[in-house]
């Protein structure tokens, strides 16, 4: 074995060692960071490394580039990606760039090149490898592939796209790769071509890698190749041009008018990339890229769906000094829609439950819940008969309080009816452990009240999830003013422990998710009261990005459901409540019209029986359409976002919400407020003039729209002193 050297000199972080059989590894290893990511000082080594691979390249047969990490390249260095704006076009360009000339030149050294994967490789880890001749990918727990930079607001900068559409063709690539940023378990990317071969011990990654080699001398990129052709051809022909149009009217199904670049910049790249040779297909490539990572949507959407979202999951509002706890056995009260869905993610998670309802047949339905979830999933091939059995046998239904002995956990899921839940809580609590931790699952009710109820009010906790819980990722946990801060560090565990993202928030109406989205439903209903026509707010929800309509959202909901709400808020705020034109609109639609929502099969929309939306109903608009009201569509657009907007700001001044990160983090995943904009604050933040800015829209829209524009002092303070929410 020859000398084992960095690549040049003690300080690069690429390991450079030639083995007997004169097969260079080349091991990525930033002995400053746990991980490698693809930072300046990479940049700088991998420079250097190439450069000596050109100058070596006697000295070795063929090169393996692994890593020494768990991961294998952890990605881009998204800080950079993030804080870059429009006078940065240059310099993202060239660090592109320098990235692509790297691999090329890795590309075409005239040796066999494999990556041997050893573990997770997304976005630019996975273009590190995207430069090998091979990919060998180890088959480690929780490894994931891919490249997921449009769900970022990005594009695969360094090569990524250009080298997917010529390994599986433009239609796979958008499908199954890069049109959607799909993050793929190792099998999964074999089977959709992005990788070559899938391993389940170190050794034979390595072992296969040198085979590889040594059977393959004389390997290049397909693309570098005579006669190359694109699979499924170039842009230019005929059986491409077949499914191209099919691109366009997905996309703009997909996005709905949101002013979201990404989507439409990797499909241009991909097609224009189609068209000409592969170095052409770089630069373009790197125009597209440098414009999105220099354009404001793409650090929105990095801060709040990478940094804050983090940030969150970590615990920034965990009170630190309490061990990780484990709910040994959770007690749910309540089989109905809530309570049975909290029972699955809790038996999927390991956990033992007992669900209890009023009745074994009740409490036998909610079951079924997890049965169907479960043989859905078997069904697909996503979970083996075996695992299917055991989140089962985690799931005791019951009628017998007895059941719930020895309990560590209650998560309380009845009717809506304080009395009922005050007395249930009384009910069970004898049975369980000493220092079981209680929480409710209520959308609105005090906790300050059903906290008297319960002996240990310490132990008491809100925990609010939203429907469908399997799919939601967020979960309000509601702190009570008795609450103990260990208490709120055991429901956070838990809430991490069922896969959630948790905020915390403080007991008040509605709690923080729920007063957001109400101002910008009243918005919307504000508008059809004053005139606009149904089908213009609509669009006016989505073009600003919401991902649906607002009055489709209600009938969603149901309004019975969101008229106890908007009465809640009335009662809790007296006097200070403001009214718009569309207060009285829901409980017209209930009691006048009878159209509740999708459920009855009638609301704003009409419905087929098989709950088909059909189309908005006809007399909606002659109820309330005016054609002499003409409101600007800018302005419909910005009322539904600076309404909520404002409320995030009113949550955080009062305390509702504890922090920067949880607002924005709360208002993406719990009521889909667009992604785009970083979150509910964050979009003051990046308005036209930043916080200033925001503010004078909001006295403009104030002026014509009404009081649900009144500015909070505290965001009046930052706007004059140029304070950013951070
Ligand atoms: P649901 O009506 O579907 O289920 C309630 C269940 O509680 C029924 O199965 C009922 O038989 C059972 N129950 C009644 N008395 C009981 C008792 N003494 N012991 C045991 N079980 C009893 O209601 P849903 O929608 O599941 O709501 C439950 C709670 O979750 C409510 O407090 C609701 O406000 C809250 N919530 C509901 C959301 C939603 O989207 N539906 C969202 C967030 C919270």
């Amino acid at each position: 074995m020859t000398a084992n050297t960095a690549a040049t000199g003690v300080d690069n972080m690429i390991t450079w060692e030639v083995g007997e059989d004169r097969i260079l590894t080349l091991t990525l290893d930033d002995r400053t960071q746990q991980t490698n990511t693809m930072n300046e000082r990479f940049a700088a080594d991998l420079g250097a490394t190439v450069a000596r691979l050109e100058a070596e390249k006697d000295s070795f047969d063929g090169v393996i580039l692994t890593s020494a990490k768990e991961s294998f390249v952890a990605g881009g260095d998204l800080v950079l990606l993030m804080e870059s704006g429009p006078e940065d076009v240059k310099k993202i360009a060239d660090g592109l760039d320098h990235y692509k000339d790297c691999f090329r030149r890795i590309e075409r050294l005239g040796r066999p090149v494999v990556a041997a994967v050893n573990g997770t490789a997304l976005g630019g880890g996975f273009e590190v490898a995207l430069a090998a001749h091979r990919r060998i990918v180890l088959d480690a727990p929780g490894t994931l592939v891919g490249l997921p930079e449009v769900t970022l607001g990005v594009l695969p900068g360094a090569g990524g796209v250009t080298r997917v559409v010529r390994m599986i063709g433009v239609v796979n690539a958008m499908l199954q790769v890069i049109g959607q940023g799909q993050r793929m378990k190792p099998q999964q990317a074999l089977q959709v071509g992005i990788v070559d071969e899938v391993v389940s011990t170190s050794e034979e990654m390595f072992a296969h890698a040198r085979a590889w080699i040594q059977a393959n001398p004389d390997a290049s990129q397909p693309w570098d190749k005579p006669g190359y052709r694109i699979p499924g051809g170039s842009a230019s022909s005929s059986a491409l041009a077949a499914n191209l149009p099919a691109f366009p009217a997905n996309l703009r199904k997909q996005l709905k008018g949101a002013p979201m670049p990404a989507p439409a910049a990797v499909l241009a790249t991909a097609v224009e990339g189609a068209a000409v040779d592969v170095d052409s297909a770089f630069r373009i490539e790197t125009r597209y890229c440098a414009n999105l990572i220099c354009g404001p949507v793409s650090g929105n959407m990095i801060k709040a769906l990478f940094f804050d979202m983090n940030k969150v999951n970590k615990g920034t509002s965990r009170p630190a000094g309490y061990p990780e706890r484990r709910p040994e056995k959770v007690a749910v009260l309540g089989a109905g829609m809530m309570g049975a869905a909290i029972a699955y993610v809790t038996a999927r998670a390991g956990v033992t439950v007992v669900l209890k309802d009023v009745s074994l047949e009740a409490a036998e339905r909610g079951k079924d819940y997890s049965r169907r979830l479960l043989d859905a999933a078997v069904a697909k091939g996503r979970l083996s008969e075996q695992l299917r059995e055991e989140v089962l046998g985690r799931i005791v239904a019951t009628d017998n309080v007895a059941e719930l002995k020895g309990s560590d956990f209650v998560v309380e899921a009845v009717f809506e009816d304080l009395e009922l839940k005050k007395s249930v809580l009384a009910e069970v609590e004898p049975y369980l452990s000493d220092d079981a931790l209680i929480a409710t699952n209520t959308s609105a009710l005090p906790l300050g009240e059903m906290a008297a109820a319960v002996s240990r009010p310490e132990d008491f906790i809100g925990l609010h999830f939203f429907s469908p819980v399997d799919k939601m990722p967020l979960l309000e946990v509601v702190v009570a003013d008795g609450t103990s801060a260990e208490s709120l560090a055991r429901a956070f565990d838990f809430a991490r422990i069922i896969n959630k993202t948790p905020i915390v928030v403080r007991d008040a109406y509605a709690f923080y998710a729920n007063r957001v989205i109400g101002q910008f439903v009243d918005q919307a209903l504000s508008m059809l009261g004053e005139g606009v026509h149904p089908a213009s707010i609509e669009q006016a929800t989505t073009q600003a990005g919401f991902p649906v309509g607002a009055l489709a959202l209600l009938d969603e909901v149901n309004m019975r459901t969101t008229i106890k709400i908007q009465e809640g808020m009335m009662a809790d705020q007296g006097e200070s409540y403001v009214t718009t034109p569309g207060t009285s609109i829901q409980r017209r639609m209930v009691e006048e019209f009878d159209r509740p929502g999708r459920a009855a099969g009638r609301g704003f929309y009409d419905y087929a029986d098989d709950g088909a939306r059909l189309g908005l109903w006809p007399q909606l608009v002659d109820e309330y359409h005016r054609s002499e009201v003409v409101i600007p569509f800018d302005d419909l657009k910005e009322r539904l976002l600076v309404a909520a907007s404002l409320e995030a700001a009113r949550c955080l001044e009062s305390g509702i919400i504890g922090t920067v990160e949880e607002a924005n983090v709360g208002s993406i995943l719990g009521i889909g407020f667009p992604a785009w904009t970083g979150g509910a604050l964050q979009y003051i933040n990046q308005y036209d003039g930043g916080p200033a800015g925001f503010v004078a829209r909001a006295d403009a829209l104030r002026a014509t729209y009404g009081d649900r524009f009144t500015v909070p002092a505290s965001l009046r303070d930052r706007a004059a002193s140029d304070q950013p929410y951070c």
